[in-house]
């Protein structure tokens, strides 16, 4: 090997292990045994399976953020790993690489062993309030990667999918609109549509198992229940959650349906948040609602990982990460993505190891 060969691929390796993450802290076994595990994992959604797509000037690029897991804000909207970060060890891979990261760091192949990563923090099915590529555009990303021999076809003959989308739907429209509940229960229907057009998409360009997950109980995060010191869910929101879950289990059952392997399966986000802030799980949280990083002055819902102009924090953060089930407003720590993970880990075996 000549030395500039040898020089970038050691920088290669360097890239690789800041872009992903490669210390993993995730805890628990490789499930899946090497003669059926899945060669790569491709991700497409939302803040709780990006792994460091956002611009810089998100929060998630700053501290408290990262403070667990790697040590330093990298991008992931956690104090550590996010819920695709336990997928991925869970299927015996490394977290895949972040689309953005890969694009601007010229390195390649090494970088695209274990997929990639295309989940954007805060965009959603359709456009929402915060700019970024909504889920059809990050397909569009895939597709590209596709025609340009990044990923070939047989690659994806023994690749999975994980898709987590539409939280930021529903917040946009409910932050948008005068909401009436007949509007929204006919948005909920768009956006399954839209969704279900989106995941056969990303069957027929190869992918052979796609987990989607349903939206969490959105009536339980902290933007929802600051109003109540963080004691109690706003159920009028749950319920929405749950109607859009409805939609989504049957569009799932009739694809599956439709088409000859079943290749959909649902993460229920919803049971297993539901079940951890009921305390019902293996991995308890004392006060489950209230999250680690709380805002200053209540109601500022996006002041984790801010300032004001003199440097000041706009926020507060717990002793212990740890001990919070939330991190932030809007999602779960390290600890209580484990929580969660923990919960659906019967419902994994059961999907990926068949
Ligand atoms: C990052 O996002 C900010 C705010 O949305 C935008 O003004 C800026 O141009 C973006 N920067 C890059 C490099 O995309
Ligand atoms: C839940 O949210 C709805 C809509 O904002 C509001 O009208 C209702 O009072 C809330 N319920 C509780 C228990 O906070
Ligand atoms: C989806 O619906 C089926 C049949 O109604 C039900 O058995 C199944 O438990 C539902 N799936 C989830 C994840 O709730």
């Amino acid at each position: 090997m000549d030395t500039q060969k040898l020089i970038s691929s050691v920088l290669c390796c360097f890239l690789l292990s800041m872009l992903s993450g490669r210390q993993q802290t995730v805890q628990g076994n490789h499930h899946i045994p090497s003669n059926i595990r899945p060669l790569k994992l491709f991700i497409f959604g939302d803040s709780y399976v990006d792994t460091g797509n956002t611009n810089k000037t998100q929060v998630a690029w700053k501290y408290p953020y990262g403070i667990t897991f790697p040590g330093k804000a990298v991008g992931r909207f956690s104090d550590g790993c996010v819920l695709s970060d336990y997928i991925a060890k869970f299927l015996g891979l490394e977290s895949s690489i972040p689309y953005e990261g890969w694009k601007s760091s010229s390195c390649g192949i090494p970088l695209l062993k274990y997929g990639m990563n295309f989940a954007y923090g805060g965009t959603g099915v359709f456009d929402t309030v915060t700019p970024g590529p909504k889920m059809t555009v990050q397909i569009d990303y895939f597709e590209q990667l596709l025609k340009d021999n990044v990923f070939t076809a047989k690659d994806l003959e023994s690749s999975v999918s994980l898709v987590s989308l539409a939280g930021n739907d529903y917040f946009t429209y409910l932050t948008t609109n005068v909401a009436s509940a007949e509007g929204l229960q006919s948005f909920i229907t768009t956006v399954v549509n839209q969704l279900a057009i989106n995941l056969k998409r990303i069957h027929g360009l190869g992918v052979k198992k796609i987990a989607v997950t349903f939206i969490e109980p959105f009536g339980c995060l902290p933007i929802f229940t600051g109003t109540s010191s963080f004691r109690q869910c706003n159920e009028t929101y749950n319920s929405f959650a749950s109607f859009h879950n409805l939609l989504l289990n049957q569009t799932v059952e009739k694809l599956n349906k439709e088409t000859k392997d079943s290749p959909f399966f649902i993460i229920d986000l919803y049971a297993s948040f539901r079940s951890t802030i009921k305390k019902k799980g293996s991995i308890k949280f004392e006060n489950p609602l209230k999250p680690c990083c709380l805002p200053t002055v209540s109601g500022d819902y996006l002041a984790c990982g801010r300032v004001d102009e003199n440097g000041a924090k706009l926020y507060t953060l717990c002793e212990n990460p740890k001990s919070g089930f939330f991190w932030d407003s809007f999602h779960p720590s390290q600890e209580g993505w484990r929580a969660v993970y923990s919960a659906l880990q019967a419902t994994l075996e059961q999907y990926f190891l068949h």
